[in-house]
């Protein structure tokens, strides 16, 4: 068969999303990237930085790819504080990735985000076809990117595809800077220390979905039958929506002892308001078949579960 390439391999869903595909589609069949060598890694990988058109030439050529997942992104926190990188990244990075897609006859998967939505957004059952006017570098990139995807796929013909994801929660690689961050540090600072510093008000309602759900849906979409995705590149989907306060207590039917204080980050509480509140994903249901597994207390007694065997706590 022909091989699957992810960029951004070892980040936080790159990580995960390979061994996943080691396994469903055989372990030397899936070619790991990133900008960076990892220690130590199971499993066929190669340097590779995402803005250089030639490289990516290159390791298609060599490995005979016919699938990308391209992962390697700036995320929301991080372009905030650097966005000509993070347009460099995002946008340049995609923009060679779907040529190198064209050129070699790839199928590609490109994630967008929560992010792609702004202040002028409906909050609540986000649509999914609806006002995109994102305030934050990061969510200029993912409306953009899901734009250059769609041109792709009309002008070109290009196999694209791509899920609006909601905050990941995951526990085997730290999230890379985004907004939705404390989800995932509560349970690692609960587990650990009992308490957590939150970033963001009580009250900051943000969808999130598990990792097993964001691999599942990633695979997914990309073996579904091409002729039903009317919404190919921007699928809004979504597992749960809840705020720190609701976290924080469902943490505590497990750890009664936890406790939280806030010291709001002006930067992220910026972000998250622009945010939605909570996405309709029916499109993804009904096109696709998407339906996660996890809610916030299965996802938690599963997190718990994981980090006390880990911290031997
Ligand atoms: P991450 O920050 O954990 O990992 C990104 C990886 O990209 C890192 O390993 C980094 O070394 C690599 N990278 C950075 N610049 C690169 C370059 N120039 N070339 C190659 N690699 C480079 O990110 P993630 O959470 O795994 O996110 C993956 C994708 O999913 C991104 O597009 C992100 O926007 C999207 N997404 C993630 C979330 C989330 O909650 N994790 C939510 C919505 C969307
Ligand atoms: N988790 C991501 C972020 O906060 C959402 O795209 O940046």
């Amino acid at each position: 068969m022909k091989k699957i390439l992810i960029t951004g391999a070892l980040g936080q869903i790159g990580s995960e999303l390979m061994v996943a595909l080691q396994k469903r589609y055989g372990h030397d069949n899936v070619i790991a990237t990133d900008i960076r060598r990892p220690p130590q890694v199971d499993g066929v990988f190669e340097v590779l930085d995402c803005t250089c058109g030639h490289r990516l030439h290159e390791t298609i050529l060599a490995h005979d790819v016919g699938t990308i997942y391209h992962l390697a992104a700036l995320l929301s926190a991080v372009a905030e504080a650097r966005p000509q990188e993070a347009w460099r990244v995002n946008m340049d990075g995609t923009l060679h990735v779907l040529e190198a897609a064209r050129i070699h006859g790839c199928s590609v998967f490109v994630p967008s985000s929560i992010g792609a939505f702004g202040p002028t957004t409906p909050a609540d059952d986000t649509p999914q076809d609806t006002i995109q006017r994102p305030t934050s570098m990061y969510g200029v990139t993912k409306v953009a990117g899901e734009l250059l995807c769609d041109y792709y796929a009309h002008r070109f013909g290009v196999d694209t595809r791509g899920l609006r994801y909601p905050g990941i929660i995951s526990n085997v690689t730290p999230p890379g800077g985004g907004t939705t961050d404390y989800a995932v540090d509560i349970y690692y600072s609960a587990v650990q220390h009992g308490k957590y510093t939150c970033f963001l008000r009580e009250d900051t309602f943000l969808d999130m979905m598990y990792m097993p759900d964001a691999i599942h849906a990633a695979i997914t979409l990309m073996e579904a039958d091409s002729t039903k995705l009317l919404h190919r590149n921007a699928f809004n989907v979504t597992a749960m929506s809840f705020t720190p306060e609701q976290i924080a207590a469902e943490i505590r039917k497990h750890l009664p002892g936890f406790t939280m204080e806030y010291k709001i980050d002006p930067v992220r509480q910026g972000i998250a308001d622009s945010w939605p509140n909570h996405m309709d994903d029916a499109a993804a249901r009904v096109e696709w078949g998407w339906k996660p597994e996890f809610d916030l207390a299965s996802m938690t007694t599963d997190m718990i579960r994981v980090l006390k065997n880990r911290f031997g706590k």
